[in-house]
């Protein structure tokens, strides 16, 4: 089937009942679904929307195209959770049927007022010529999950700005709302937050764009998030266009943060002595990150596992992406930590221990026709060489590898180009990370069927990738000269969607 434009933005009504159902059917019968990880329900899910704390439960939204995997038509879908790990699904809840979101309602946050959750979202509107015509717009969601629009935008596109300009987070500091959004510069055409700042949500004001930082930020930001995590201003966005002599990447796109000093929304500041984003996630796949505080103050972040403009395998199947989970995030002696929510430990089922037998052993089946859908905590010593495979043949000649040392030149590297079906191969099959000399080495692996989050030492990195391994590739393998002094502990994971 060829996706044209017109195709793509089809008013879902033009769609059949039975057309969606089929899709349903096609990507829960995949065999690369997900056990644990939320996913779409049919079609493309992309960047996560609206996450917050309303009403007694966690709040979250994802951008879907409900009708294939193409970037169409999008909607907010709607879950709901009481512990950030089980998800229950409302449905389409924002949805493109008004003038001011006629093709798509585009990313955006939720923050409560009073006994309501207010949306923000970004309406998407092409006219005739296809020209673009962002609008910030509103929505109320009251406590039986009923969505009621604001007849009329908050604002408009600003005169500084190009048509792109969207993805807005709300915030409220000290009683007054501002809005961060992504932006690109119409006299530079470079990447920018940009910032409104409002006393009723209905008077808006140009606060211009966000100063925190010297360098060219790439040609256009998207989905900027300021969180604080434990007590640091923190920016999360995706640069797109980013030099890559400021910050090194391979992705098509990053997904950074920049830790702060201070942050004066008012004067349009934020002091940082860091001297350059830094990326988010180590891995092949992360984007649009969207964080938040939750009412216990702490740091949530939520990302969309996939990313734009590259081509992933289910496409042929119709559905793609899925989100990561949620992770918590800390800073320690300036440094961001991510961890998973404690309620992961909730899908933990037939825990087995693992040490070090014969350390002689050059290759040891750490696990022989596991499951796809474990978690893998794994402490290897210092002075340690080897590769753990994951994902392996017996023979090893399809796995997900990851190669690591552990003496002074320590390193770990992720490869993931023998793997299973390969894709996005022009970005690069291999991610390194730089370990401390001389260590430990701390992980705890995520595996999800087609999806991998790796935390390493105690979430200081984390390298997150989709996969795609073959039927036979169910063993996890650890490879070495030597053998490998090592000990930790398999879970299978339980089946939750
Ligand atoms: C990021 C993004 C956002 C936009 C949304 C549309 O992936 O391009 O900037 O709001 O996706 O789905």
């Amino acid at each position: 089937m060829k996706w044209t434009r017109t195709k793509r933005y089809l008013p879902y009504s033009a769609w059949t009942a039975e057309e969606l159902l089929n899709l349903q059917q096609q990507a829960a019968n995949s065999n690369y679904q997900f056990y644990y990880h939320i996913r779409p329900e049919s079609g493309l899910l992309n960047d996560p929307n609206g996450f917050s704390f309303f009403n007694n439960q966690w709040h979250l939204f994802y951008q879907s195209f409900p009708f294939g995997a193409v970037h169409g038509l999008k909607s907010w879908f709607h879950l709901v959770s009481n512990d950030l790990v089980h998800w229950d699904r409302k449905g389409l809840t924002l949805k493109p049927d008004s003038a001011f979101d006629s093709h798509g309602t585009y990313s955006g946050s939720a923050h409560v007022i009073d006994d309501k959750l207010f949306l923000m979202y970004t309406g998407n509107v092409r006219d005739k010529n296809w020209t673009r015509h962002p609008y910030q717009n509103g929505a109320w969601l009251d406590k039986n999950n009923h969505l009621t629009k604001m007849l009329h935008p908050l604002f408009g596109q600003p005169e500084h700005t190009t048509d792109h300009f969207r993805d807005p987070q709300l915030l409220n500091i000290n009683n007054t709302y501002y809005a961060l959004l992504g932006a690109q510069d119409k006299d530079t055409l470079t990447g920018k937050i940009a910032l409104f700042r409002s006393h009723d949500l209905k008077k808006w004001e140009d606060l211009g764009y966000l100063s925190f930082t010297n360098n060219n930020m790439g040609y256009m930001i998207e989905c900027p998030n300021l969180v604080f995590i434990d007590g640091k201003p923190t920016l999360i966005f995706c640069p797109q266009g980013l030099n890559k002599n400021i910050t090194s990447y391979d992705n098509i796109y990053p997904n950074v943060f920049v830790i702060g000093d201070t942050v004066d929304l008012d004067k349009s500041f934020f002091s940082t002595s860091q001297v350059a984003p830094v990326n988010l996630d180590e891995g092949f796949d992360v984007y649009a990150t969207q964080a938040f505080n939750g009412p216990d103050g702490k740091a949530y972040a939520i990302s969309w596992v996939g990313l734009p403009d590259i081509s992933y395998p289910t496409d042929k199947e119709n559905w793609a992406h899925c989100l990561s989970q949620v992770k918590q995030l800390t800073i320690k002696n300036g440094q961001l930590y991510q961890h998973p929510v404690p309620a992961m430990a909730n899908l933990r089922i037939n825990g087995r221990h693992l040490s070090a037998g014969n350390k002689s052993h050059r290759k040891v089946f750490l696990m022989k026709r596991s499951s796809k859908h474990f978690e893998l905590k794994l402490t290897i010593a210092a002075q340690q060489s080897g590769k753990l495979h994951l994902a392996a043949d017996e023979n090893l000649t399809h796995s997900l590898e990851l190669e690591f040392s552990t003496t002074e030149n320590a390193f770990l590297t992720v490869e993931r180009g023998r793997s299973g079906i390969s894709f996005a191969e022009n970005y690069g099959t291999k991610r390194s990370i730089t370990l401390p000399s001389s260590k430990a080495l701390d992980l705890d692996i995520f595996f999800d069927n087609s999806v991998c989050e790796i935390f390493v030492n105690n979430g200081l990195n984390v390298c997150t990738l989709r996969v795609f391994p073959k039927a036979d590739q169910n063993n996890i393998i650890l490879e070495s000269n030597r053998g490998i002094n090592y000990n930790g502990t398999w879970w299978n994971l339980k089946k939750i969607n």
